[in-house]
């Protein structure tokens, strides 16, 4: 009498699960594999999410949820492209415009950057809308078109394709509306499947930590920073994690066009301090991990000097963009200032609430298919630490409405002044 091999049920791997135990590497491929097909449907997966949300999983489990993942679509091979290739994936945040100054700024060192980023959801801003805030800037590539472009110019950012990392793209809409987006395997998996995916040798991850950010804690970002790096390098991609502020937005602008120029101002060497510094320092990481030694100062030297905004103009310009079109203020008919009640020091710009006030305005989306008005925003005139007197400009916020008084009343309620003078590094750990 032949052996019968019980058939596979979601429903018992989900009660595996709820009940706290752990599932195999073959039970996880059978699920991501069905959910990807269609066969395991929407409700069952929210159900197991739900299940890991309370019960977790073990380092295997995620190992293989990862792959599994990675298997479920296209994988790009960019062997084509001489050198070790690197890639950077931020967890999210508010004013984020990081990519579009680091990409240019590694490549301007003659190490190519291949980069799939992705769009902006909530109160985070996406890379994505903020390159399609660029008059002609096309998003979407050929994978032959994107590999030509990085042998023949260093650099490119891109939209993901449809069909890389298939299983993500249907459990990340799912979570998002289940309530499972901030558990610790879950984004690993996530993160790291379509960085793998990606195919870069080496990845550097920003994890974002604070009130803006998925991570709360810095105990939570250094899990979570600790889980990526493990699954980068066991699949040899060396991977760095650097956990970074997100307590308030990054830089002075929100909102898609105030950051291009934002970005655009830093490569001319007008940036503040604080954000040139840490994008010196991002990029010093980024070259270790294509074994480029460069100081601080050679990278600042490349960062002011205007070789990366060269390479961000050969960018747009490659990929359809209008050059012009990137030194462009906003053109929202609206330009509100902000002003000071009290004098002191700014103590606390909320990431969170200023993302939400921006995406209000239409900066960002409240739901997927919302569309973006790509001029409004906020841009700051002054930041965390900061002296400010009664009466001294806060912020200007970019709108294509007229701010009710309430709004105004909000947003100067968020604006954080006390006594005492408090800073905030903008680099919190590093994990390697
Ligand atoms: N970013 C991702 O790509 N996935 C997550 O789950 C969270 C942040």
């Amino acid at each position: 009498m032949s052996l019968e091999v019980k058939k596979m049920r979601a429903v018992d791997l989900i009660q595996k699960k709820r009940d706290g135990l752990t599932l195999s590497t073959q039970e996880i491929n059978w699920l991501i594999e069905g959910y990807a097909k269609g066969t395991v449907p929407d409700y069952q997966m929210s159900a197991l999410a739900m299940a890991i949300y309370f019960k977790g999983m073990s380092t295997q489990e995620t190992h293989d949820l990862t792959m599994a993942m990675v298997a479920s679509g296209d994988q790009i091979d960019l062997s084509p492209i001489q050198g070790i290739k690197t890639d950077k994936h931020s967890t999210g945040g508010v004013g984020d415009k990081v990519t579009l100054i680091l990409v240019p700024l590694v490549a301007s060192f003659g190490v190519p950057v291949a980069k799939m980023s992705g769009r902006g959801l909530g109160h985070t801003g996406g890379t994505l809308d903020k390159l399609e805030s660029i008059k002609g800037y096309q998003i979407e590539r050929r994978q032959a078109d994107f590999i030509k472009q990085v042998q023949e110019i260093g650099l490119s950012v891109i939209g993901q394709s449809d069909n890389l990392v298939k299983a993500d793209k249907l459990l990340y809409a799912l979570r998002d509306v289940t309530a499972t987006v901030d558990i610790i395997p879950l984004i690993a998996s996530s993160v790291m499947s379509k960085k793998i995916a990606a195919g870069a040798d080496r990845i550097l991850l920003d994890v974002t930590v604070g009130d803006g950010a998925f991570m709360k804690t810095l105990d939570d970002a250094e899990k979570l920073s600790r889980t990526m790096v493990a699954l980068g390098r066991e699949v040899d991609r060396q991977t760095i994690a650097v956990m970074t502020n997100m307590s308030q937005p990054l830089g002075q602008a929100i909102g898609n066009r105030l950051e291009v120029l934002e970005a655009v101002q830093i490569m001319q060497g007008q940036g503040r301090q604080d954000i040139t510094d840490f994008i010196c320092e991002l990029a010093q990481i980024m070259l270790e991990l294509a074994d480029v030694e460069k100081s601080i100062k050679e990278i600042h030297e490349h960062l002011v000097n205007g070789q990366a905004l060269q390479k961000f103009e050969e960018m747009v310009a490659y990929q359809g963009g209008d050059i012009e079109d990137i030194y462009r203020p906003s053109s929202a008919q609206f330009v509100t200032d902000i002003y000071a009640e009290t004098s002191g020091y700014i103590a606390e710009l909320p990431a969170l609430e200023f993302g939400l006030f921006a995406m209000r305005l239409g900066a960002g989306r409240a739901v997927k298919t919302d569309a973006l008005d790509y001029e409004t925003g906020i841009v700051f005139a002054k930041k965390v630490g900061d002296s400010i007197a009664a009466g001294e400009l806060v912020a200007q916020v970019y709108s294509n409405q007229i701010l009710s008084e309430k709004m105004i009343t909000d947003f100067k309620k968020n604006v954080k002044i006390s006594k005492e003078q408090m800073r905030q590094n903008e680099i919190l750990k590093i994990i390697r």
